[in-house]
């Protein structure tokens, strides 16, 4: 996923764009680039494939000077990551500058066209041929003597004829070689937010770029374009004109962009799940009621009543959370739940009842297989909620209603708080069907009572961080691993098998314990450790049994078990305990060990824990 900064105002722009590019590491890239414009118009562009740092080592030999600038840090899709390919990229003859986040799909014809008008490319890039677009609409519209007289709307014009002709996604940012004073912004299918200084605009892809510069933002929406200056912000709608834009507070704390104590974010944020959960559900136990609450459903009670069937879709971990909420929400309101891969639902075309409501379940809220998911399920006609961690992304915008996770960036691209913030809502969400069904008042009270006291008790589940460290030190170097659990904790073994996966690379696969016996069990060697999943439960003893076949064929056993347990550890080589919870909040408190586990493991390996390798934290291609 790509990330774009941009700045106008008094300020050296360089600054700014660099603190912003750093704050948008996390999202995954190969290249970066940053363009300033003087008050005279000298436009520099420096940009580099690699980290960040490379820039920064370029810009102190080759400063870009200027109080208007944009920057970029690019996750290849159209050409290598090079640093021709890396954006900025210039249009015409150096007219203006583009930075763009989202995949333009009829580039090619496009760029047929404009190389036949004479306009030669340097790159590989879809974005180029925006850049090169706008200078030749540019040159197709009379531009008045006075620009700022005419409120910069001619330029606001031919970028939208530009923009016109695009079949694809974008939010850009265009910089003009003879207008240093304005920014173009545009947004169609990717996020773009601007920040509103005092005298000053920032732009950015998401809001962690302007911690600590202002918490007032305007998000753009889709077809939506803003004409900013220093002091002024426009924004027009390409059909419906002028658009009496809102601003809105950007509720992300300084210290939640910023390591702090901690070596890696991913620490950090496993470590902020007490505090995440309790946002979580911070205004949403209705004690009065014995219920839950959400404000952005957009259903009445009467209208949720007639559900007849829960759709959960998602990718990744977001996947596993709605796994967790089938088990939760089947249980607790015996209302039947489907739960399907969004890159699977997107084709698969399944009959769905008309009483089915859809979940978009989703982090970042720009993962295009679940965009894809929930346009196709809206446009068949139901209606489609998400659960959304980032305010104001793509999913939050399109779907109908939701809620939103109130976990804060999260910054590591291994998802630790997300998924347990997610857990979290579903269980909720499951609290409310279950009372607007069956469930009695003093049923949802006992729900109330152990959702006020999860908070505490992964508290207590952090405290098996050492254990785990010294469990990874004994295991590290091993190649491959088996998660396994039962029931609430079969999608908290894929969970756990994932986090490994992708941060210390080793295979390791999840499975539902009793299904060993179906042939992996084959894979049960010496050098191959399981890790068992088994909290006091109603299936605690079926998980026991599976321990000990897999002790009786010589594998290293690590069982995650309550405090106190006294027959587990009879059998297992390594113990971590976590503290005894409902059976439908586990999965909340026994990941906790798992992603621990996942973190030490991976930074004995030596793995880039924050930014592994081949990853992205959002998946907004294909
Ligand atoms: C989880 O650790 C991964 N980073 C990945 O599986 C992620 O959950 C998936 O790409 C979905 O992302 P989303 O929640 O932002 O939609």
């Amino acid at each position: 996923m790509c990330g774009i900064v941009g700045y106008i105002g008094p300020r050296d722009a360089a600054e700014f764009l660099i603190h912003g590019l750093h704050r948008l590491e996390y999202r995954g890239y190969d290249s970066a680039g940053i363009a300033t414009i003087t008050p005279q118009g000298r436009l520099t562009v420096v940009k580099a494939a690699g980290r960040i740092q490379r820039l920064e080592e370029l810009l102190s030999e080759r400063p870009a000077s200027g109080c208007t600038g944009i920057a970029h840090t690019r996750w290849a899709t159209h050409g290598a990551p090079t640093d021709e390919n890396a954006h900025p990229h210039i249009g015409g003859d150096g007219a203006l500058a583009v930075v763009h986040n989202g995949v333009i799909e009829n580039f090619q014809p496009l760029k047929q066209r404009l190389q036949a008008e004479g306009y030669l490319f340097h790159s590989a890039t879809d974005t180029e041929v925006i850049a090169h677009l706008i200078d030749s609409c540019l040159k197709r519209h009379p531009l008045p003597a006075d620009m700022a007289a005419a409120e910069y709307r001619p330029l606001a014009a031919a970028v939208q004829a530009a923009l016109a002709q695009l079949q694809g996604t974008y939010g850009l940012v265009v910089m003009f070689r003879q207008w240093p004073e304005v920014l173009i912004a545009a947004r169609l299918g990717s996020p773009l937010i601007i920040g509103v200084g005092h005298g000053e605009h920032f732009l950015a892809s998401d809001g962690s770029p302007l911690v600590g510069y202002t918490d007032q933002v305007v998000c753009l929406s889709d077809h939506e374009l803003a004409i900013v200056t220093a002091g002024s912000l426009r924004v027009i709608h390409h059909e419906q004109g002028h658009v009496d834009h809102s601003v809105q507070r950007l509720e992300i704390e300084a210290g939640a962009v910023e390591l702090g104590r901690f070596e890696h974010y991913m620490l950090k944020e496993i470590f902020e799940q007490p505090e995440s959960i309790r946002n979580a559900m911070r205004g949403r136990l209705d004690a009065h009621n014995a219920t839950a609450k959400f404000g952005g459903l957009n259903l009445t009670p009467q209208q949720l009543r007639s559900v007849d069937r829960l759709l959960l879709t998602g990718c990744g971990t977001s996947w596993h959370a709605a796994l967790v909420g089938e088990y939760q929400i089947e249980a607790l309101a015996r209302l039947p739940v489907e739960v399907e891969y969004a890159s699977e639902l997107r084709y698969r075309n399944p009959p769905l009842e008309r009483n089915t409501l859809l979940f978009a379940i989703t982090q970042s809220g720009e993962t295009a297989d679940t965009l894809a998911a929930l346009r196709e399920v809206k446009r068949k006609g139901h209606f489609a909620l998400g659960i959304c961690n980032v305010v104001g992304s793509t999913i939050a915008q399109e779907s109908d209603g939701g809620i939103y996770l109130r976990a804060g960036p999260e910054i590591g691209v291994a998802s630790t708080k997300a998924f347990t913030s997610q857990c979290t809502v579903l269980a909720m969400l499951a609290l409310y069907f279950g009372r607007l069904r069956h469930l009695s008042f003093d049923d949802g009270m006992r729900i109330i009572e152990a959702l006020r006291r999860l908070p505490e008790k992964v508290e207590q589940a952090l405290e098996s961080n050492d254990t785990c460290r010294h469990i990874a030190e004994k295991y590290a170097e091993c190649n491959n691993f088996l998660y396994l659990g039962r029931q609430y904790n079969f999608p908290t073994a894929l969970e756990g098998a994932l986090k490994l996966k992708e941060i210390s690379y080793i295979h390791a696969e999840g499975y539902p314990a009793a299904e060993m016996k179906h042939g992996p069990i084959a894979l049960v060697d010496a050098h191959t450790p399981s890790v068992f999943l088994m909290p006091q439960g109603s299936v605690y003893s079926k998980v026991l049994a599976n321990l000990q076949e897999i002790k009786a064929r010589g594998g290293p056993v690590i069982a995650v078990v309550c405090s106190g347990d006294t027959q587990a550890r009879q059998w297992a080589d390594d113990v971590i305990e976590i503290p005894s919870v409902e059976e439908y909040l586990q999965p909340i408190v026994t990941v906790i060990p798992l992603q621990l586990l996942a973190y030490h493991i991976a930074v004995l390996r030596g793995c880039d824990v924050d930014k592994p390798r081949n990853l992205a934290k959002s998946v907004t291609v294909e």
